[in-house]
């Protein structure tokens, strides 16, 4: 058997000073009142300097220090979670050079366009894909990452803020995604709340059904947070105590917040915290984070995220 060193136990205990700093600062962030650390997610990854939602993005994120590192979600035709934006294929991949048939005619404003819905391929025939060179040539055979290979990519090393998107148009298409987000967490030890202190997890939506769906049907105990971005009735005192009912926190556009400050004190007194989106420059984001008073932000360069405020 080894004994341990004692540069070993130093570094062992060196450890586990940083791993309880981690859970003090998250555990302070979820109670209100106690939100002296503001926290950074990093946009689709450092999303201003790597092609969105790849594991280049992802990497150069928590090189640049993010919290928390977003993925947003599709669904394959064989039902495999993916990380790409947009719920088709051709803005963000080659997939009009590489399966040039298989689009769908559809009509948007008034125009037929081409689509290549996620959805229509299967994982093996989006692995094929280049997802980089739309952003630049250095990024060249970039792949669409599945859900579990970014996982394994960022565990450990920061936290994961997966959007489930459209998650009533796959519901449509016999898909339930959230089913999905819970198994592929399982599947990785990450489902409950502190199961890995260095990979801390929240989900977010657009769609309040898909939050209360995790939460009250399928027993999800993640933090969660409701994305809004125009006014609503569910933003009022009351609207918002209900939101405090299945969701953690708040995730409103900055846009919407910008008309409507007054919000933050309201989601706060609720219960809620903040988190807006989406931010590009360290201006912009000193006058959320510390004059409208924000716990958290969304940003496309997490370099320039202010950990402290500007005198
Ligand atoms: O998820 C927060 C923000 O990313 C929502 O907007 O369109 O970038 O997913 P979007
Ligand atoms: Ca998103």
């Amino acid at each position: 058997m080894d004994v341990p060193t004692s540069s070993s136990l130093r570094l062992l205990a060196l450890f586990s000073l940083v791993a309880c700093s981690i859970v003090f600062v998250l555990a302070a962030q979820s109670e209100p009142g106690k939100r002296a650390r503001k926290v950074l997610i990093a946009h689709r990854g450092a999303s201003a300097y790597a092609p969105e939602n790849t594991l280049p993005a992802y990497r150069l994120a928590m090189k640049q220090g993010a919290d928390f590192v977003e993925q947003d979600l599709q669904i394959t035709r064989d039902g495999v979670l993916v990380c790409l934006h947009d719920l088709t294929l051709e803005r963000t991949t080659n997939v009009e050079e590489v399966f040039p048939d298989r689009f769908r005619e559809v009509e948007r404003d008034g125009r037929k366009v081409r689509e290549w819905p996620v959805s229509d391929f299967t994982v093996e025939e989006i692995s094929r894909l280049d997802a980089g060179s739309w952003f630049a040539p250095q990024f060249k055979g970039t792949q669409v990452p599945t859900w579990d290979q970014a996982i394994a990519e960022i565990k450990g090393k920061a936290g994961l803020f997966p959007e489930t998107k459209a998650p009533e148009v796959y519901g449509s298409r016999g898909f339930e995604m959230e089913h999905l987000v819970l198994a592929t967490l399982r599947r990785n030890g990450l489902d409950k709340p502190g199961a890995d202190l260095a990979t801390p997890v929240m989900i977010q939506s657009f769609s309040p059904a898909s939050l209360r769906k995790l939460r009250q049907e399928l027993g999800c105990l993640l933090p969660l947070v409701l994305l809004v971005d125009k006014p609503d009735e569910m933003l009022s005192q009351a609207g918002l105590k209900q939101v405090a009912g299945f969701a953690r926190g708040l995730g409103p556009s900055k846009r919407l917040l910008a008309q409507d400050p007054g919000l933050v004190k309201r989601a706060h007194e609720a219960g809620l915290t903040v988190t807006s989106w989406t931010f590009r420059t360290a201006a912009e984001m000193q006058e959320y984070l510390f004059n409208y008073g924000v716990d958290a932000l969304f940003t496309d360069n997490p370099d320039l995220f202010p950990r402290v405020k500007e005198d």
